[in-house]
This record gives structure tokens, sequence and C-alpha cells, in this order.
């Protein structure tokens, strides 16, 4: 069993990650349609890794005998005049989800559900990697002058292609 309070806030993250990696799958095609496959590429990888939490949450559920059904996953709004708008809005997404976990984190400790609190460990960690990885993209980005150099974009849309 789970506390009820805190189900519906797992719930409701497991939607949250499908909608990230419907998300990014937008940046791809954005990226994708100004023919920049290695930036494309960097996002449908964040995307697939997006299920992948989404999937820990699923089996959390379901491994403490909870069930779980899917809700209506909302259509991405972006609305991108540059690439550089594609990676803040990917910082500002992952800051988002941080303070939705902590959000979890921080009602299982109320109701003294370790083993929730236990378990989030590991996505608190992660964000702390989603949020450096996202910001490390912007400064690559700014550093090397990506705005003002095509030569620039190519060799850091090569260097994105190689995301595994
Ligand atoms: Fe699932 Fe990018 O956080």
């Amino acid at each position: 069993m789970i506390n009820k309070k805190v189900l519906e806030l797992l719930v409701n993250q497991y939607n949250k990650e499908l909608y990230s990696a419907y998300l990014y799958v937008e940046f791809s095609n954005y990226l994708e349609g100004l023919s920049l496959s290695g930036f494309a590429h960097w996002y449908t990888e964040q995307a697939k890794e997006e299920v992948e939490h989404a999937e820990k949450i699923r089996k959390y559920i379901f491994d403490n005998g909870e069930k779980l059904s899917l809700e209506q996953i909302d259509k991405p709004v972006v609305d991108f005049k540059n690439v550089r708008d594609v990676l803040t809005a990917g910082l500002k997404h992952e800051e988002y989800v941080t303070s939705l976990i902590n959000k979890i984190y921080e009602v299982a400790l109320e109701v003294k559900e370790f083993k929730t609190v236990e378990f989030l460990g590991w996505f608190v960690k992660e964000q702390v990697e989603e949020e450096k990885n996202a910001n490390e993209l912007i400064t690559k980005f700014d550093l090397s002058g990506c705005d003002k150099s095509n030569h620039s974009l190519y060799s850091l849309d090569k260097e994105l292609a190689n995301r595994a």
C-alpha cells in the first residue's frame, strides 16, 4: 500500500514524466525542422530517459500493490524563436520537474512513508543531473558563440549527435 495522498502525487508524476517525453519529442521536431539532427537526436534520447523515469514510477506503484491507469497527456505548447529558446525551455522544464519531485518527497516525509522517501532519493539525485545537463547545453551554446556562427552551431550539432 501507498499513502493515498502520496499515491495521487506519484500517479501525477508518472503522467508528468510521459509529458516530459512528449515535450522533448516536440523539441526534436522543431530542431529537425532546422536540419539540426544532432540537437534533435539529443532530445530524442532525453525523451527515452523520461519514459524510463515513468516506468520506474509505474513499477514502484505496482510493486506496492496499487494500481495505475493512464491520464490524458497535455499537448506541449512551444513557441521557439531560435535554438537557444529550446535549450532554456529545457532547463525551465527540468526545474519544474525538480519542484514536483520535491513536493512528493515533502509529503512522503510528512506522512512518514519512508519507503517512498527512499524511492524518491533516486529522483532527487537524477534531477541534479538533469538540471546540470540542461545548464551545460546552454553554456556550451553560449561559449562557442553558436548564436553568431553557423560553423560553431554545426560543430555543436555534430557533438550532440553522439549522445548515447
Ligand atoms: Fe524525468 Fe527530465 O526528468
